[in-house]
């Protein structure tokens, strides 16, 4: 730690030192904590724009260079030669495990992948047309009502347990929901399958004739579960951390973390990339829809575009991207409007001054939602797929902050802007 920044107050001349906190890469970060005691000041960082919430060994952006780093390997690396539990288990422990670490992990995630039958009722409760994701939201929530016994975060074997729990659990729980808004009966996993095979089975088998599993749609899968399955102090990311910062029960934190990535400047962006496209129908009118995202009054963004750390192509669309020809070759759905209409936009985008200035380029949602398609995952289930992914990004990083000995609660403070103070008037005076 060095001392290179000083808060000068210039009406009072008082400064107070502050340190300049040195990670690994990436810039360096003051440290403010005594700031409000020295100076009686806040902080105002909406957004957090320059805000570091915590200290991370996780996972490491370089948003101008495009670069994405889980415990210090590169994304495309591991894309290319993981698996998506491998990286689950990367991102937990902070090494790559040994073959027979990596066999014991597989084995414990497929072992806890049924859910109570209890908590399949829970789905009855629901209407048909429920998005998925309020769903899947809803139950794992429930779960803090039925795994309670082993919840002792203090307890280095609970947080095991919970972890291989919610990352085995969630798959079933999707595909619960999946099956409930078809009005089709729940099909149980398949512990012989590995872990995407045997979410496609639960997805897609009904019990009156066979399924047969299709590798090129599992590989898929897997591969989009390893680019998103984490990526720092994102919102969702951030929400579980704040949840969980109180001691709450892990899986309400992981709730948390599932109702945040909802939200279409998030997670749900996958799903509104499509019906965007669908929007614009063909390429005869990407000009017209572009007039309308650059136009400030109309409030129509370019979704799949823009990031708040990428300011450089985001790695993980350019992977996607590649993967979308591959898949869609190997399933011989090459002739695909809405992936020609997506490469187009792009292309027209990342040449209008509008995109280039303020270094907005297709995100991981841009792609994605195409592949999923392609796979007949439908778009109500893209954001769960995400979800599905991202907890094992929630349970590292919640992990990581508990068994922190210095974990505090996350208690933001505010700039007030409202009424002074004021004396209740009765009703009459009103
Ligand atoms: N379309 C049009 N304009 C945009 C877009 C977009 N997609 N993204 C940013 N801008 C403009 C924005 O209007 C602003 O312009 P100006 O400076 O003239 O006011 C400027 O670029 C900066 O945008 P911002 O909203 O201040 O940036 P942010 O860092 O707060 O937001 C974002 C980041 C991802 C929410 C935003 O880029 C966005 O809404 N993108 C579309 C939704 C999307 O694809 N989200 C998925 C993100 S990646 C996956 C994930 O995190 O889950």
């Amino acid at each position: 730690m060095s001392t290179k920044y000083e808060l000068k107050n210039l009406a009072t001349g008082k400064t107070t030192p502050l340190n300049a906190i040195t990670g690994t890469i990436g810039p360096e970060a003051l440290d403010i904590s005594s700031l409000t005691k020295e100076q009686g000041v806040f902080t105002f960082d909406p957004g957090f724009m320059a805000t570091a919430s915590t200290e991370s060994k996780i996972t490491y952006i370089d948003g101008d260079a495009g670069m994405l780093l889980y415990r210090g390997y590169p994304v495309e690396q591991l894309a290319e030669k993981s698996s998506f539990l491998e990286v689950a288990n990367l991102l937990i422990n902070g090494t790559l495990p040994t073959k027979a670490e990596l066999c014991a992990f597989q084995n414990s995630i497929m072992r806890h992948t049924m859910v109570n039958e209890q908590l399949l009722r829970f789905f009855q409760g629901f209407h048909h047309d429920a998005h998925p994701m309020a769903m899947v939201s809803a139950v794992v929530a429930s779960m803090a009502a039925f795994y309670h016994d082993t919840t002792d975060i203090e307890d280095p074997r609970h947080r095991e347990i919970f972890s291989h729990r919610i990352i085995a659990k969630l798959p079933t729980i999707a595909a619960a929901a999946y099956k409930h808004t078809l009005g089709q009966p729940f099909i149980y996993p398949r512990n012989d399958l590995r872990y995407c095979a045997n979410m496609l089975n639960m997805f897609f088998a009904v019990p009156c004739e066979p399924y047969a599993i299709d590798p090129v749609a599992a590989e898929a899968l897997d591969l989009l579960f390893i680019l998103h399955a984490d990526h720092e102090q994102n919102a969702s990311t951030s929400t579980v951390r704040l949840a969980g910062s109180t001691g709450a029960n892990p899986y309400a934190a992981i709730s948390a973390g599932v109702s945040a990535l909802w939200g279409p400047a998030h997670g749900g962006a996958n799903e509104a990339v499509l019906d965007m496209l669908d929007g614009i129908g063909s390429v005869a009118n990407i000009d017209k829809f572009l007039v309308r995202v650059k136009d400030k009054n109309d409030h129509v963004r370019l979704m799949g575009f823009g990031h708040r750390v990428y300011k450089n192509f985001d790695p993980r669309a350019k992977i996607i991207r590649g993967m979308c020809y591959r898949v869609l070759e190997k399933l011989g759905k090459t002739d695909n409007p809405l992936f020609e209409l997506a490469l187009k936009l792009e292309e027209i985008a990342l040449k209008d001054d509008y995109f280039v200035s303020r270094k907005l380029y297709p995100n991981v949602d841009f792609y994605s939602g195409i592949i999923y398609s392609a796979l007949g995952i439908p778009r109500s289930m893209f954001t769960v797929m995400f979800a599905i992914a991202r907890t094992a990004g929630w349970v590292a990083q919640w992990q990581e902050m508990v068994s922190d000995p210095h974990m505090r609660i996350g208690r933001p403070r505010q700039l007030y802007t409202g009424p002074t103070q004021r004396d209740y008037q009765s009703i009459e005076k009103r």
